[in-house]
């Protein structure tokens, strides 16, 4: 367990046998909330508030009753004070505590681990989760909705790994709609299909097959013999549809290679036809589905929900039935704790329907949806293209454009191969960030220079503060190196007394010190801010520490060492919460 998980337990356990002592009350073994005040204007280091609970039955004010609780607590190695203040029982953390948080985040390892609180140490196995997401459509690009989902998906898929839990990425591409049946189509008449690399060739292909299928009505009536031949299963189209979704696949891959997103499964709806028909028939069994006038087979959910047709009146299956179908296919070859929907919030209605046939089928499955606001553009060409598809590679390449500018401003020198990587690297930081610190229900405005810009809540910000940090250790170690050479042997020496921190210090440690608690409350309320704006939190307390004190021109030598290990301890914690929103860290800014 990570230090600040310990006190925050000490805290509770202190605050639980001071009422215990002191009242005899219902709450007496209620465990009592304790909250650390990270990143803000602190008056302590964590709060309770029970004082506020247990107002009404002891009859008394807050005030008095933190009072008498603050004055029954002993302070330990840990804490060094406990006060009560309006009503809340305030800790103080010593200076101890932060040494601690300061060693903690040394370590090399706290990439790997994982939250280790004692109940996954007793579970011992990892919670399996799926989380769904990206989910294109065949023979189109991805679209904006797609694209949120892609981003924000791949960051949670790696929250989750950190948090100790076993992710499966899984892709549900849509391959059995009219754009699939259009370019089989076009297979059949074209013989040979053109080279297909990107998503842009495969727009100009649809594009052009639309165009010849929309002047033929003989062409209509084959694209529709087409789709009921996919819904039927036949042998034939398979192969075809094979074909047509890998090329679209590879067309995707582009853009998740670009991405760095990687899938351990990928699948298309056709899959899941025949088996959305059998959920079906067990729905009229089991009574959750009726016929109705016009043939229809409709699953009955009002009043909570509006009914939805199953299959319609020539048999065919729907877009809901499949999914039916997919969470039966998940659940049973993946048995998950925990499986996770990420699509736009149109579909929220279509997911509760999803989600309460199958409870109504019987089944238990603990499925979760994420509907996202809208993603939409502020000024500059991409929104002036009315009508159009807003590729993928079109944003990064705006994003690039726009980094790529800010950079030439500070260092205009820099050119060539160096300059591309590095627009790239910051422009991409600059969409992951701009996607992520938005909480899903919200809608997002993108502004290119805003979010790609090196101040303010931006990603390009959070890589640049990594930078200064890494840049400060650097200068040690050449300085290091130096005097080594000068004296013969390091000045490095043990420190046996305690360093004192200051208040800049300790702010900055505390936030340091929350890393796993925020991973943690990130990765179970499926909320990548939260990570997000701790982050941001995290780079401003070290700016304010930074500007305040110097660390390689420190006072003396134990400050200068102490420093140095905070600046490294920033740079740790940096380095992988950016790293687990996908946003690559640089060397130079
Ligand atoms: N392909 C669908 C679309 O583009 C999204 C699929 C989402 N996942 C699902 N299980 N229905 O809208």
């Amino acid at each position: 367990m990570k230090i600040m998980e310990k006190i925050t337990e000490e805290c509770k356990e202190a605050v639980q046998n001071a009422v215990k002592q002191l009242y005899k009350t219902k709450e007496t073994n209620a465990i009592p909330r304790v909250e650390t005040n990270i990143g803000q204007n602190r008056k302590a280091d964590a709060s309770c508030s029970i004082a506020f609970q247990l107002s009404r039955e002891l009859k008394k004010s807050p005030v008095e009753i933190a009072e008498e609780i603050a004055k029954n607590i002993k302070p330990s190695e840990t804490i060094e004070k406990v006060s009560a203040l309006a009503g809340f029982v305030n800790f103080t953390f010593s200076q101890k505590y932060y040494q601690i948080a300061l060693n903690e985040n040394q370590k090399e390892d706290i990439k790997k681990s994982g939250k280790e609180t004692e109940k996954t140490k007793k579970e011992k196995t990892k919670q399996k989760v799926i989380i769904e997401y990206s989910c294109p459509n065949v023979g189109k690009p991805l679209h904006i909705g797609h694209i949120r989902g892609t981003i924000f998906g791949h960051a949670l898929k790696k929250i989750r790994e950190q948090d100790g839990d076993h992710v499966v990425s899984f892709n549900y591409l849509g391959d059995s709609g009219s754009q699939v049946a259009k370019l089989l189509l076009a297979l059949e008449i074209y013989k040979n299909l053109p080279v297909i690399k990107t998503e842009k060739d495969l727009l100009a292909y649809y594009v052009k097959i639309n165009a010849e299928i929309e002047q033929s009505e003989e062409l209509q009536k084959r694209q529709r013999e087409i789709l009921e031949a996919i819904e039927n299963g036949d042998k034939k189209i398979q192969a075809s549809l094979d074909k047509v979704r890998k090329l679209s696949i590879t067309a995707f891959d582009n853009s998740y290679d670009l991405l760095g997103v990687k899938f351990d499964e990928v699948i298309g709806e056709s899959a899941f036809i025949q088996d959305g028909r059998k959920v079906v028939q067990e729905a009229i069994e089991k009574k959750i589905a009726f016929k109705d006038k016009g043939g229809e087979i409709v699953a009955k959910l009002e009043p909570e929900l509006p009914n939805t047709i199953l299959t319609r009146s020539n048999g065919t299956t729907l877009y809901l039935t499949r999914d039916l179908a997919l969470a039966d296919y998940k659940f049973s070859k993946y048995k998950p704790s925990e499986s996770v929907n990420i699509t736009g919030s149109e579909q929220n209605t279509h997911f509760r329907q999803v989600y309460a046939i199958l409870q109504k089928l019987g089944r238990n499955y603990n499925n979760r949806h994420i509907g996202f606001g809208l993603l939409t553009f502020e000024g500059k060409k991409l929104a002036t293209r009315e009508g159009k598809v807003i590729l993928l590679a079109d944003i990064i390449e705006e994003a690039k454009q726009e980094a790529k500018e800010q950079i030439m401003q500070r260092e205009p020198s820099l050119k060539g191969k160096e300059l591309e990587e590095r627009s790239l690297a910051i422009g991409l930081a600059a969409l992951k960030f701009a996607v992520l610190k938005v909480s899903q229900e919200k809608n997002i405005v993108f502004n290119f220079k805003q979010m790609t810009s090196f101040e303010g809540d931006t990603g390009a910000y959070l890589q640049y503060s990594l930078v200064r940090c890494k840049s400060i250790l650097h200068k040690a170690s050449e300085e290091n190196a130096l005097e080594e050479k000068n004296i013969g042997k390091s000045k490095k020496q043990k420190h046996e007394e305690q360093y004192t921190f200051n208040s800049e210090e300790k702010e900055l440690l505390l936030l340091l010190s929350a890393f796993p608690v925020v991973v943690h409350n990130a990765s179970k309320s499926l909320a990548p801010h939260i990570l997000c704006d701790y982050l941001l939190k995290t780079a401003a307390a070290f700016s304010k520490f930074y500007s305040l004190h110097s660390v390689l021109n420190a006072e003396d030598e134990k400050t200068k060492t102490q420093r140095l290990e905070i600046v490294k301890a920033t740079a740790n914690v940096l380095e992988n919460g950016l790293n687990l929103l996908g946003i690559t860290t640089l060397e130079k800014m």
